[in-house]
């Protein structure tokens, strides 16, 4: 659950950031589109004109938002006012605005950022040149034009002027005066005195003027460029006392304190002219161009004058505007605030979505999950029900299979209780048959065999009837103290006779002579029977068993140690389980006498363990406590043990390895048998019967493990074989799957002789490429009826091989390597055909195996020898060109392998009864 809300919460912050971004993203994209980067040049800003103008471009601006604005004071020089210019075209700027201080010099740089493709506003002044975007300002030559008319048409009589220009240079200089001298042309009265530069500067505008002073009573007005000069002018008359004689006229009229309207109004000039500085229009021009709008080149802007009849009005018209202008300011302050407040807002329900669409999302999310987890749950507790009530169901079945094996047990046990009176009926008359010497040497070897395993089949069943009463706990101990030493000697020694027999060195050893030990002797002389067994069972040829007896504290360990095939650990595990039966005879604990030793000993208060390590012996250690504390009083009952019986039990263990089964041989002077078998036994009497079953009919070879067996099929390469499917080595089945995938044995028969009963087992068998299948105890005439049949078959398949029909037409009868490997063979020999030195030896160098192996196959498969497979090939292919061909016989015969066609037409002849010559001659008439 922690895992699933963990993720729910990694998910939810990855899309709120992705919001984010694609949020942030889009308000970026908005800001450049509308970024610009406007540079404003002023010649000078200190005057209250100029700063008006930069006043009204301010507040336009601010009507555009998303643009920069740059803005650089020349201070009257030309040369500043070049290279602050530079730097803005440095800086990138998308247009430039500029007022050139003096045309000329500033001529060049307005035209190099023009050519640049930088949009240019000329505002007020102007350069020498036309390259430029826009012009925005008042036509100064109008209005010195419309000077002179006012003057000529208000003042009479004769009118001497005297003019003080701005900069020389400037455009505005050079236009006004020129408008003056043209607009006082009509009136004949009035004349221009006197002309002073006074650089658009108060200060020395007054500076001239006092230099001419001796002028100034015979002037009747002073027409001053702007309203500074025109100021200083005043003062200067004021100075001289000529302010009554004398009038003078300003340019601009600028409104508020210090401004040409007040002077107007105040009396101190005799009139202003209007001259709209342009700020605001210049930002108006210049946003139409960035923004690619219409817009005009030439932006003349009106003027008017203004003197005493009309100051009041034009006063009260700024006022107006002012007052308008606060208004608009603070609308404009108020606009922002509500912008900022609704930025604000924005963001914040921005945010707000944001988190809402982030919460509805983990809402979405944990609701299924938790659906989900509902879900799963539901599913784990159904399953958890499942389980439970399989488990139930199991527990069921397993107390009913418990009831059921026990049952099963005890009808074995039951059973094999009522299999000890006729066994005995069976065993006892036999001994007395067995002591009569008219019995013939075949009946008496039969019966021996039958009595042997009478005896064997009531020890298994006294062994499973001992195992039962014990588990039951219903076998008592009787026991006495004895001297374990003693006692473990006579059982060692009823056993030396055997090991010599099986050539095996056993010894006995201990420490002390006598040790005293309670226990019943008639109990635990079988688990030391099973041991010793065993180990003289499982050790190697000429191998030695030790049984050891050595006293610890407490108790005495006794040793049983071989240096036999040893046991690998799954086996160790096992070899004490009552129900287990390894799947081969080379392994240990096959019966039910180690889990009977192992009860026996726990019985007597002890314990038994192996060591081992497979191929390295083993050694198994039988720990039996000292004292009769352990021990009931009712478990005690003096008894001894006697020798004699010791060592009658003992034969009993050494019945197996006693009987080495006498094979009857191969008479050597008997008829030689057209059929072979090989039969794969470990069992050395059952091994005798099957030989002696098929000894008369067939060659018989005999193997006792699968390796043995499987070296004896590739020398030998019988007719069939037939094995054991629990035999040393490997088992039966691996047998039949390894010669079934070697091409040197794959065609030879194989029959499963098993005591492996279960139908799966048989599916088994027959999937190892067994040829059939049959089940011990199996009837003889059975067994003797199916190799017959399988060794018929064969020959059958065989007739197919030698007929005049290609083999390789026939072969969906035989296995797929024996097809492949008959294939191959009639493949060499049809492509050898022609070549007389092609023999055996060639076709076993290709196909990889021995001159034998290939004879037997090839006579296994086809009947007939190699030899006589080649000479039919060539005879048969002679005949088809014979048939077929138009061939002398003498090229045939070279055709067909042979080297000499005398041989060849006898050969042919014995064949086919006519010569080659008389065979073709029937076909082809015409020929001859
Ligand atoms: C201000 C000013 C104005 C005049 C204008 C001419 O610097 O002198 O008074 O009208 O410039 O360019």
């Amino acid at each position: 659950m922690g895992l699933k809300f963990s993720s729910i919460m990694r998910v939810s912050y990855a899309l709120l950031w992705a919001l984010l971004m694609t949020s942030s993203l889009s308000c970026k994209h908005v800001d450049k589109k509308t970024e610009y980067l406007i540079g404003f040049s002023q010649c000078v800003g200190s005057d209250l004109w100029r700063q008006t103008m930069l006043e009204e471009m301010k507040l336009e601006l601010s009507l555009h938002p998303g643009a920069d604005f740059i803005y650089a004071d020349a201070e009257n020089s030309s040369q500043r006012q070049i290279a602050q210019v530079k730097s803005m075209l440095d800086r990138g700027i998308d247009l430039l605005i500029i007022s050139p201080n003096e045309a000329r010099p500033l001529t060049a740089i307005v035209e190099q950022a023009y050519n640049k493709g930088i949009p240019v506003i000329v505002i007020d002044r102007k350069t020498t040149s036309s390259l430029y975007t826009a012009y925005v300002g008042a036509d100064n030559y109008q209005l010195g034009r419309m000077a002179g008319t006012y003057i000529g048409t208000t003042l009479k009589g004769h009118i001497n002027i005297l003019e003080v220009m701005g900069l020389p240079g400037s455009s505005p200089a050079i236009e006004r005066d020129r408008g003056l001298v043209d607009g006082i042309k009509p009136f004949s009265n009035v004349t221009i005195r006197s002309k002073l530069y006074g650089d658009w500067l108060k200060v020395n505008a007054k500076a001239r003027l006092l230099d001419a002073k001796a002028e100034l009573p015979g002037i009747d007005l002073i027409f001053a460029h702007n309203d500074m000069m025109a100021s200083g002018a005043s003062e200067i008359l004021h100075q001289f006392h000529l302010s009554e004689k004398t009038k003078v006229v300003g340019i601009d009229a600028l409104p508020g304190a210090g401004g040409g309207l007040q002077m107007v109004a105040d009396k101190k000039l005799y009139a202003s002219l209007l001259y709209p500085t342009g700020g605001k229009e210049a930002i108006v021009t210049a946003f139409h161009i960035l923004n690619k709008e219409p817009f005009a080149r030439e932006n003349i802007l009106e003027s008017l004058v203004i003197d005493s009849s009309n100051v009041q009005l034009m006063k009260m018209q700024w006022n107006r505007i002012i007052s308008q202008q606060r208004d608009i300011e603070k609308e404009k302050n108020l606009l922002e605030e509500q912008e900022s407040i609704y930025n604000n807002q924005q963001t914040v329900l921005d945010v707000i979505v944001i988190a809402l669409v982030f919460t509805v999302i983990s809402c979405g999310l944990a609701f299924y999950f938790l659906a989900e987890n509902r879900r799963a749950n539901r599913s784990l507790e159904a399953k958890n029900a499942e389980i439970l009530s399989q488990r139930n169901q199991l527990i069921d079945l397993s107390v009913k299979a418990e009831a059921a094996t026990e049952a099963k047990l005890n009808f074995f046990t039951n059973i094999s209780h009522e299999f000890r009176t006729p066994l005995t009926l069976i065993h006892s008359p036999l001994e007395d048959l067995l002591k009569n010497d008219k019995l013939s040497a075949t009946v008496g070897k039969h019966l021996k065999m039958v009595h042997r395993n009478t005896s064997r089949l009531l020890h298994l069943v006294n062994q499973l009837i001992d195992y039962r009463k014990i588990e039951y706990d219903k076998q008592q101990l009787r026991v006495s103290e004895n001297n374990i030493v003693e006692f473990i000697r006579d059982i060692v020694t009823s056993f030396s006779q055997h090991a010599r027999k099986m050539h095996i060195d056993l010894r006995f050893s201990t420490e002390a002579k006598e040790i005293g030990v309670w226990f019943d002797p008639n109990m635990l002389d079988k688990a030391f029977f099973n041991l010793i067994s065993n180990a003289i069972k499982f050790s190697q040829k000429k191998g030695q068993v030790t049984v050891s007896i050595y006293q610890g504290e407490g108790s005495i360990h006794i040793d049983v140690t071989d240096n036999g095939i040893g046991l690998a650990p799954d086996e160790m595990e096992k070899i004490f389980d009552q129900f287990y039966q390894a799947e081969h005879n080379d392994r240990r604990g096959s019966g039910i006498g180690l889990a009977l030793s192992k009860e026996i000993v726990r019985l007597h208060g002890g314990s038994i363990r192996v060591k081992s390590q497979k191929w390295k012996g083993a050694t198994f250690t039988v720990n039996l406590p000292l004292g009769d504390s352990h021990l009931l009083a009712v478990q005690k009952d003096e008894q001894s043990f006697n020798f004699s019986d010791i060592r009658s039990k003992a034969s009993y263990y050494q019945f197996d390895e006693l009987q080495t089964a006498n094979l009857k041989t191969l008479d050597v002077f008997s008829q030689p048998k057209e059929h072979s078998l090989l039969i794969v036994e470990d069992n050395p009497e059952l091994l005798a019967y099957l030989n002696e079953i098929f000894i008369d009919e067939y060659e018989v070879y005999t193997a006792t493990s699968g390796n043995c067996a499987l070296t004896e099929a590739y020398e030998k390469v019988p007719d069939l074989i037939i094995t054991d499917v629990v035999i040393p080595g490997f088992s039966g089945k691996v047998l039949a799957e390894k010669i079934k995938s070697d091409l040197r044995t794959s065609h030879i028969p194989i029959v499963l002789l098993t005591a492996q009963v279960t139908l799966e087992q048989q599916i088994a068998g027959i999937q190892a490429m067994a040829d059939i299948y049959i089940t011990k105890p199996f009837n003889r005439e059975f067994l003797l009826a199916s190799v017959k049949n399988l060794i018929k078959n064969r020959g059958i398949l065989k007739e197919h091989f030698i007929s005049d029909i290609s083999p390789a037409e026939k072969l969906p009868v035989v296995h797929g390597l024996d097809k492949k490997f008959l294939n191959d063979f009639a493949g060499i020999v049809e492509q050898n055909l022609s070549n007389d030195k092609f023999n055996v030896d060639d076709i076993c160098k290709i196909i990889g195996i021995s001159r034998i192996q290939i004879y037997r196959k090839v006579k296994a498969l086809m009947g007939c020898s190699i030899t006589d497979y080649i000479l039919n090939r060539r005879l048969k292919k002679a005949k088809y060109l014979l048939n077929n061909e138009n061939h002398t016989i003498a090229e045939i015969t070279y055709m067909v392998g042979f080297s000499n066609p005398n041989y060849f037409a006898t050969v042919f002849k014995n064949k086919y009864g006519c010569t080659p010559t008389d065979f073709k001659k029937k076909q082809w008439p015409g020929e001859f």
